[in-house]
């Protein structure tokens, strides 16, 4: 996920482009970039820097020092390529005739690269954009035309993107181009503006252009034309936004965390997209090999907070799937605990940030250990990536929120894909299971999609549990997993005293607890333990508990339990956890909103915990 922009006009180019930057900088924020044409001596100048936007300003002057008024800018959250200058966008030919920003990931960008070898063209990055910007001029060598030369890349590019364009024949021209990543078209007062997102418009113009999948945009400072992917042009009309600036830089939404919770069905496809390739698992992008997973005796997860929730998660998958014995541990544990690791094990520390102390040092026992680890991480380049021996990149793109929504999800589906992969090569599931297994996590966006859809019902039983002060969260088996996540959720942004209990272990003690009136939410999406579960809601509900069922659809039966039930779509009992929390993560959203509290920053704690 990254941010673009592009400015042609009368005003100076370069600081309308870092201000749109500014605003988009929720969307990546490991290095950014301009390229704006000095009408004088007809140049265009590229200047990129490494880490956040206010550095690029710093070498820039604000903009004040690059000249022109036409250009493009980005700011980056990397996918191919570590965060550096040299992989920042933009991206250029040698001589620069042609010029580009890039929002997406480009999947055959191999393919593509292989043929431009050929074609003698060399590469000075590691980024999927550089080929984009290549394949746009190799076209534009055949054809001479802007137009043309995109329309033939967009044929050949397999994946997805935002393109903001530059010609250096076609002075006061930009173009732009996209395929299911977003991009609006602004007409202000003095210029014509491109953007990822509206935000970074705002301040100049509330007349916008959306520009459809595969479809172009042709900028001039007055005016601008669409074309269709057969270059026949197509008419459009203006929409005016009426948005406050605040609301859209959360896209509408009243905070971050409500949005990242809607972004789960595409931070979960992109990242089951980005390891399973025509009906199989391709883990090339990881380092990790066949021989790894067939040798592999044991599995230690290692993290902190929703990180180990998705590691407890991960281990009833991996253990009733591929056979193979799982040990979780908490990071800030397992660093202090001198622990046991046998050979031909494989250490996995998952952490959305890439950051967090404690998984950091438990990442350098292992492997000061001798044993080989693998980083789980959202954050490309952080130190857990850098320093892990494989890496399997999540695909949540920036996570603004303190409350691990949409990363966590993606976690998720990384355990699943290590679990299929390891019952697939040790013989655990046949080739039917196997696929039957990436079909349905296949299906899983769709399904939180769905689930999300019902979120209504979960607001207004928000709402009447807003003053609640204990809550109870009980499951068994991968329904507790869920139950810690959901627990979390909802004590870390409502502040109200919540806890996951295994429910079996509730009448070991902590039933002394349950008085008139306590809410307790039972999970129960696993069938074989369903009739268990349900026992302990009865015990709790004889001494006065108000009960919420989670369950799936079909289970009908909970309603003779519970007072209050929640639905979920059936999917393959493994993968319930990506379904069955979302409506936990709305209720403690909900909650924390009833409260009036800071739900996007709540007290006390902080996204990235780099002390111990
Ligand atoms: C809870 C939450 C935290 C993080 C934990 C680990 O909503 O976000 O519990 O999961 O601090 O952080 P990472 O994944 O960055 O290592």
């Amino acid at each position: 996920m990254c941010g673009i922009v592009g400015y042609v006009g009368e005003e100076q180019a370069a600081p309308i482009l870092l201000e749109g930057l500014s605003k988009l900088e929720y969307r990546g924020y490991d290095s950014a970039g301009i390229a704006v044409r000095n009408e004088t001596s007809g140049d265009i100048s590229v200047v990129k820097a490494k880490g956040r936007l206010n550095i690029l300003a710093e070498k820039t002057d604000n903009g004040r020092s690059v000249l022109g008024t036409c250009g493009i800018g980005h700011t980056r959250w990397a996918t191919h390529g570590e965060p550096s200058e040299n992989n920042a966008h933009p991206h250029c030919t040698d001589d620069k005739s042609v010029v580009l920003v890039h929002n997406g990931i480009i999947e055959n960008y191999q393919e593509l690269k292989d043929k431009l070898v050929k074609s003698g063209y060399t590469f000075y990055s590691q980024t999927d954009t550089e080929i984009a910007v290549k394949l746009v001029d190799y076209y534009y060598k055949k054809t001479g035309t802007p137009l043309e030369a995109l329309t033939r890349s967009m044929l050949r590019i397999r994946g997805s993107y935002a393109f903001g364009v530059m010609f250096h024949d076609h002075p006061g021209r930009l173009f732009a181009a996209r395929k299911d990543s977003p991009l609006i078209i602004g007409k202000g007062e003095t210029g014509c503006l491109i953007a990822s997102d509206v935000p970074a418009i705002l301040d100049r113009t509330r007349d916008v252009y959306y520009i459809g999948n595969l479809e172009i945009a042709e900028l001039t400072g007055e005016e601008v034309h669409f074309y269709n992917i057969d270059r026949e042009e197509i008419r459009k009309d203006i929409v005016e936004i009426k948005w406050d600036a605040e609301s859209a830089e959360k896209g509408g939404y009243e905070h971050f965390m409500l949005k990242e919770i809607h972004e789960q069905p595409k931070a979960v496809q992109d990242t089951i997209g980005a390891y399973v390739h025509e009906g199989a698992i391709d883990f090339s992008e990881t380092g990790l090999s066949d021989e790894i997973f067939a040798g592999l005796k044991r599995v230690y997860i290692v993290a902190c907070g929703s990180a180990y929730h998705v590691g407890i998660a991960g281990r009833y998958v991996m253990e009733s799937l591929a056979g193979i014995p799982v040990e979780v541990d908490l990071a800030s544990e397992f660093r202090y605990r001198d622990p046991i690791l046998e050979p031909d094990s494989l250490v996995v520390v998952i952490s959305q940030s890439g950051e967090t102390a404690d998984s950091l040092a438990a990442l350098r026992l292992a492997k000061e250990k001798g044993h080989p680890v693998l980083g789980v991480v959202n954050v490309v380049g952080s130190s857990i990536a850098r320093e892990s021996d494989y890496i399997l990149y999540t695909y949540a793109g920036p996570e603004i929120s303190v409350a691990t929504t949409k990363a966590y999800s993606t976690q998720l589906i990384a355990m699943y894909l290590l679990a299929v992969q390891a019952a697939k090569i040790k013989g655990k599931i046949d080739d039917e299971r196997y696929a039957g297994l990436l079909a349905e996590m296949g299906t899983l966006p769709e399904k939180i999609q769905k689930t999300l859809d019902d979120k209504e019902r979960i607001q207004w039983f928000a709402s009447k549990y807003a003053n609640a002060k204990d809550i109870f969260f009980i499951g068994r088996g991968i329904d507790y997993a869920i139950s810690m996540e959901g627990s979390l959720k909802m004590k870390e942004i409502s502040y109200i005293h919540s806890e996951a209990y295994a429910a079996g272990e509730l009448k070991h003690g902590t039933i002394s607890l349950v008085e008139d009136g306590i809410l307790v939410v039972g999970v129960l999406t696993q069938s074989a333990l369903f009739e268990k579960t349900l026992s302990n809601m009865v015990e709790v509900k004889s001494r006065g508990a108000y009960l919420m069922g989670l369950t799936t659809y079909g289970n009908y039966n909970i309603e003779d339990t519970a007072d209050f039930s929640v639905y979920v779509p059936k999917t393959d009992e493994y993968f319930t956890t990506s379904l069955a929390i979302v409506p936990l993560q709305l209720m403690g959203y909900y909650v924390s909103v009833a409260k009036g509290l800071d739900v996007d920053k709540p007290r006390n704690l902080a996204k990235s915990v780099t002390v111990e």
